[in-house]
């Protein structure tokens, strides 16, 4: 077996990489990052796109939801994602409150996302009601990721966390709300927590490349909160979650030997000191 790194893994990943992996067939590996020391990690490690997911708000804020946090914030926290990449496509979240109302402000936060961080897209929940936005963005030169189904910036609108489009007439309405984002322009669409019998429909549906989270295994690409996957998060434990390790008990362990060693004074030896 070859050990060289084929050109779709040592270059640029762009939206039209994501594009070509979904007409070859291969999955795309989405992570989400927030600070430069992560996200250089994630990057180095091979990761295809970089998510400044606005979970930011839970688990860098300790916010119960994503409402809270501002477009300042998300500009910040992208700024430091950027710097660590040098190969991934770091996309964006518009945080809530910052693009729902027309798509002049949808507009303008997208500009201020893009000039200020240096980050490559944004990515905007919702269909129908924020189609006009997502074309404009994008007849402004910037790429847009759809987010559909458990739409968290909409959960007082749905009142709990719970599997969306299982009903046929929300599952209908996704489907069209899918199509309408392709004939947009988006380049890719989010779809969280739905049924995977109705998330291998959608994916099959369009022609650009489909990212699951808790939507099955047919999707054309998976996204996972890092800190979720890396078992930084413990209360937070829906069944789509894979953990891949266990940092908060690493961490505890760790900190607890580093507290002994300051106590006993082991630490720092002759050799730690000057
Ligand atoms: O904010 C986020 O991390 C997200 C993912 C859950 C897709 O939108």
């Amino acid at each position: 077996m070859s050990t060289q790194l084929s050109a779709t893994e040592t270059s640029k990943v762009t939206t039209r990489t994501l594009q070509e992996m979904k007409r070859s067939g291969i999955p795309i590996a989405m992570l989400t990052a927030y600070d430069y020391t992560s996200a250089r990690i994630l990057d180095a490690s091979g990761i295809d796109v970089i998510l400044v997911g606005d979970s930011a708000s839970n688990v860098m804020a300790g916010h119960e939801t994503t409402l809270p946090i501002t477009l300042d914030q998300m500009i910040y926290h992208a700024q430091c994602v950027v710097r660590g990449v040098k190969r991934a496509l770091v996309v964006v979240d518009l945080p809530f409150g910052s693009y729902q109302g027309n798509s002049k402000e949808a507009l303008s936060s997208a500009i201020r996302v893009m000039k200020e961080s240096g980050a490559h897209a944004v990515k905007m929940e919702g269909g129908s009601a924020i189609v006009g936005g997502v074309k404009r963005l994008i007849e402004a030169g910037i790429p847009v990721m759809g987010h559909l189904g458990l739409t968290p910036q909409s959960i007082y609108r749905f009142g709990s966390y719970q599997v969306r489009a299982r009903e046929d007439e929300e599952a209908e309405l996704l489907k069209e709300d899918a199509i309408l984002l392709q004939e947009a322009g988006s380049f890719g669409i989010v779809l969280e927590k739905i049924p995977a019998e109705l998330a291998t429909e959608v994916s099959l549906s369009l022609l650009i490349p489909t990212i699951g989270i808790g939507a099955g295994n047919s999707c054309d690409g998976q996204v996972l909160v890092t800190h979720d996957a890396l078992g930084l998060t413990t209360d937070f434990n829906p069944r789509f979650v894979r953990r891949y390790a266990r940092l908060d008990e690493m961490i505890k362990t760790m900190v607890q030997q580093y507290i002994a060693d300051v106590r006993s004074r082991d630490f720092p030896s002759k050799n730690e000191s000057y």
